[in-house]
């Protein structure tokens, strides 16, 4: 099938979603919300980092503690086209590059604040979004029907952002974003950048970890009434210890039994340190119904269950449809979720058990989702509903279509309609995405992908 089917499926789930989006009833995001201070590489940041006479010095650590450090850490990601994120251990390099670089844009950032704007700006009824600390810069950033939870007089009041406000520091991230083609020189080196991307610096005061307090979690009842889903991210910020993981699996089992239809889905981001990989797997992925990540996190996390083979099976097959599915399966066995929605560039696939759903609503949840991104790509910031115009300029991934054609030919499993494939307990979609040469940014695109595809099927 070729681009002219998938334009058309894109066209009439499109705008069957535009018109339903508001009938779905609340939605729960949490953890991690910021705010993002963004700024596009361009000549005149790398004439001023002063590249061209600088020779890289890694130290091998994820962390900032001087301006060389962060000059590693963004040229390693132009290198390479990756998304990185790094964290802020000297606070005077922090204040340096937030005075001495000019931002283009200060957003509301962070998973849970990314998909708490959006899912309320393409209509979803009720938003509740809940991080420990708010400032009142972020309580700002949110839209009107988001509201948050607080304890007050032995009881939980939904409230809008501006009530919740409980901290004068906010969080700011600093995140630098790249074009792919831009030219690169230093002292030792010259290279083209490989694919648009980000490289972060991650402040992480402390006081925002992301696990509900004690007044909160004996109120579960109150808090996920009437919640149909239920995003979260940020457990990569845990600490390291037993201990807090299994706090976090205590509170996942209670909000499912406080209500029994509720679907938890994790969002997993580039965690690097394995230890950390196989308790988000242990503690957070057994309690929850849908996971959702990248390819790469898709290969990182394979190396944190010990399926090394797999994982280097996946990255020397360039990513692609048939190792994604071996992978999505093995996830699955090891973990217990029933749903596994994992993108790349022109494509995404989504594993999900029979029982999770019937599959061509979930198709249709994917193409939505797929259609919001390419949106968000383009325009940076979705106002509304509205703004999902399906006239953008734009075509279907090449690469997209000729990975469903090649997983056609190589699976034993049953093709029972356009993208999507059964057998045993499984469905499998693939849906080859839209995509344009004009894209404006990449943070939150993941996040956006994701939270839709999983809210979807609501529809
Ligand atoms: C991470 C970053 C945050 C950014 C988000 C986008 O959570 O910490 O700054 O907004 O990723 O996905």
């Amino acid at each position: 099938m070729d681009q002219k089917y998938w334009k058309e499926m894109y066209e009439n789930t499109t705008k069957k979603f535009e018109k339903k989006a508001r009938f779905i009833g609340s939605v729960f995001v949490a953890f991690n919300t910021n705010i993002d201070d963004i700024k596009y590489v361009d000549e005149n940041l790398i004439e001023f980092l002063d590249y061209k006479d600088y020779s890289t010095k890694e130290n091998g650590k994820s962390e900032i503690r001087s301006v060389d450090d962060f000059k590693n850490g963004l040229l390693a990601s132009m290198r390479d086209g990756k998304a990185r994120e790094w964290i802020v251990k000297d606070m005077i390099t922090y204040e340096w590059l937030r005075k001495k670089i000019e931002y283009d844009k200060r957003l509301i950032g962070g998973q849970a604040g990314i998909v708490a704007n959006l899912l309320s700006r393409i209509g979803i009824g009720k938003v509740i979004v809940f991080n420990s600390m708010l400032a009142d810069e972020e309580a700002e950033m949110y839209e009107k029907n988001v509201v948050m939870p607080i304890h007050s007089l032995g009881n939980i009041h939904l409230v809008k952002p501006k009530e919740a406000v409980n901290t004068k520091d906010s969080k700011t991230n600093l995140i630098f974003e790249f074009k792919k083609g831009m030219k690169v020189s230093t002292r030792d080196e010259m290279f083209f950048v490989p694919r648009s991307n980000r490289f972060i610096i991650s402040y992480r005061p402390s006081g925002r970890e992301p696990i509900f307090p004690a007044e909160f979690e004996d109120n579960f009842d109150e808090i996920f009434r009437g919640v149909k889903r239920v995003f979260l991210s940020g457990y990569q910020n845990l600490p390291n210890s037993e201990n807090s993981f299994f706090k976090v699996k205590v509170q996942l089992a209670k909000m499912k039994k406080v209500n029994s239809e509720l679907k938890i889905h994790f969002e997993f981001t580039s965690e690097e340190n394995r230890k950390h990989v196989e308790k988000l797997a242990r503690f957070v992925m057994s309690e929850c119904d849908s996971l959702g990540c990248n390819e790469r996190e898709c290969e990182i996390l394979l190396r944190g269950l010990d399926e090394e083979k797999l994982a280097d099976d996946l990255k020397y097959s360039d990513y692609g449809v048939v190792k994604l599915c071996e992978a999505a399966k093995k996830i699955m066995a090891k973990t217990s979720v029933s749903r596994i929605q994992i993108h790349n560039l022109g494509f995404m696939v989504c594993l999900v058990k029979k029982k999770y759903g019937n599959p061509h609503q979930l198709l249709d949840a994917l193409l939505f989702s797929s259609e919001t991104v390419f949106t968000k790509s383009m325009k940076q910031i979705i106002k509304n509903v509205d703004d999902i115009d399906i006239n953008l300029e734009y075509s279907i991934s090449e690469r997209g279509i000729d990975e469903l054609k090649r997983f056609e030919k190589m699976t034993n499993m049953e093709k029972i309609g356009e993208g999507i494939f059964e057998s045993g307990r499984y469905y499998f979609m693939v849906v080859p995405m839209k995509e344009s040469k004009h894209v404006k940014t990449t943070v939150g695109l993941g996040d956006t992908i994701s939270s839709v595809g999983f809210i979807g099927d609501l529809i």
